[in-house]
């Protein structure tokens, strides 16, 4: 559930109609709502009641300060994975004990700059990795907390691409290694371990793999333990999929989840900590744009939008899909016709939708993709030279901007000119 609804004709995000803020901001932009955002972090956070649990924001799927600031006050931790995440994170105000490290390439001065600043843990993801830890921990004088990450060689069955529990994949050290890994790692004066992490891809819309995961996860603790490793915090990692089409069969609740989270680590009496991402900001945020032209093609007409795929890169990089609709809701009994949706980058790649059925459609309409608050604005580029498009937070009646549209000078007085030119 979200907050984007149509009211009297017009789409609305909470109190604040989408049009007024494309009158205030130009477009395209990005919208979020306050209200989507802090529901969803509720609901993890509900479905792990009765254990000690940290929800940690995995901030990678958007990072705008106003958004970890809003979550951070409701109790969120956040999950990093470099040092300009974590430098992020502790500018809007969240302390290093709720942040988390992972990564599988953490270079030695951003572990420094953690450790410096304060981290809850880092998630190790090799033993070079681990070496590095001990060492800058040492130098320092400070016990770093950590946990290791274990790859569970499950099939996360999600795309290619977001996938990250499989043998094959570069993420953590093999299941199979771990009593071995764990025994160097105690040994190592610098590092304090405090548990274990797993996390197995992303967008997963079937419970039965982090099942699968956590029951080896479970296993591990159990012998860990029996090897004399204290094992009291289980990072669990995100990965739980979003209803990316209303028509779409839907992913398990956090609730449930958290139920079978429940389940298979309860007994264990750890501190359970996730990282769910796309679940919390992908349907709390949109990426509106207006219709440039409407092309008539053979057999096909292309509605050419002021957004690209600089903008939202994820459906020419997974051939994902987003919903697209029209900011004006179009009256009951209007019949839908088919569109290619594209993008002003010259590249064929630059393709939002194809054949996608919308109510006609006219230059100057603007037009919303749903499921874009996770992975949309955070990885945005200026291909073509194109500014990074502004941020916007709404809150009930209010919005504010939250990242402003650079001026064209901005973008460009960036480049430097090496004196013999
Ligand atoms: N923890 C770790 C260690 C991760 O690598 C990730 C995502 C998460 C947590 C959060 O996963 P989530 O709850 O958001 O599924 N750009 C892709 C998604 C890449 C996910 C990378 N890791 C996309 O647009 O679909």
């Amino acid at each position: 559930m979200d907050h984007f609804l149509y009211r009297d004709g017009a789409l609305f995000a909470e109190d604040v109609p989408i049009s007024e803020i494309a009158a205030a901001v130009g477009t395209p932009f990005y919208v979020y709502s306050t209200a989507t955002l802090l529901r969803h972090f509720r609901l993890f956070d509900e479905a792990l009641e009765g254990t000690d649990h940290l929800v940690c924001f995995a901030m990678k799927a958007a990072s705008n300060q106003a958004i970890l600031k809003t979550l951070a006050q409701a109790g969120a931790g956040m999950d990093v994975v470099s040092q300009g995440e974590y430098l992020r994170a502790r500018a809007a105000g969240v302390p290093g004990e709720r942040i988390v490290f992972s990564g599988v390439g953490k270079t030695a001065e951003e572990i420094r700059i953690a450790l410096t600043g304060g981290i809850r843990q880092f998630n190790v993801e090799s033993e070079p990795e681990m070496e590095v830890i001990n060492a800058v921990a040492q130098e320092l004088g400070v016990v770093a907390p950590i946990t290791i990450r274990v790859n569970p060689d499950v099939d996360a069955k999600t795309h290619a691409k977001i996938a990250t529990g499989k043998s094959e994949n570069k993420f953590g050290i093999p299941i199979a290694r771990a009593r071995e890994v764990y025994a160097r790692a105690a040994a190592l004066k610098g590092l304090d371990v405090v548990g274990i992490d797993v996390h197995i891809g992303s967008q997963l819309t079937d419970l039965e793999p982090f099942r699968l995961a956590y029951q080896k996860v479970a296993e591990l603790t159990g012998t860990l333990r029996e090897d004399g490793h204290n094992i009291r915090r289980l990072d669990l990692g995100g990965g739980l999929g979003i209803p990316y089409t209303r028509s779409n069969e839907a992913p398990p609740l956090p609730v449930e989840y958290g139920r079978m989270v429940k389940e298979t680590l309860g007994h264990l009496g750890c501190e359970i900590e996730i990282e769910p991402g796309r679940l919390i900001a992908g349907n709390a945020g949109q990426l509106v744009s207006r219709v440039i032209y409407l092309k008539s093609g053979e057999g096909r007409d292309f509605l050419i939008l002021d957004a690209a795929m600089n903008d939202l890169i994820r459906p020419a990089m997974y051939e994902a899909h987003h919903d697209i609709v029209p900011v004006q809701e179009p009256a009951a009994g209007t019949e839908s016709q088919p569109y290619d949706i594209v993008g002003p980058v010259c590249e064929t790649g630059d393709t939002f939708a194809k054949q996608r059925d919308l109510p006609p459609l006219a230059a100057g309409d603007l037009v919303s993709f749903r499921s874009a608050g996770a992975y949309g604005a955070v990885m945005a580029s200026e291909y073509n030279s194109r500014p990074l498009i502004p941020e916007v937070l709404v809150h009930g009646d209010q919005f504010a901007v939250i990242r402003a549209r650079p001026a064209f000078d901005e973008m460009i007085n960036r480049d430097t000119i090496p004196e013999w030119l």
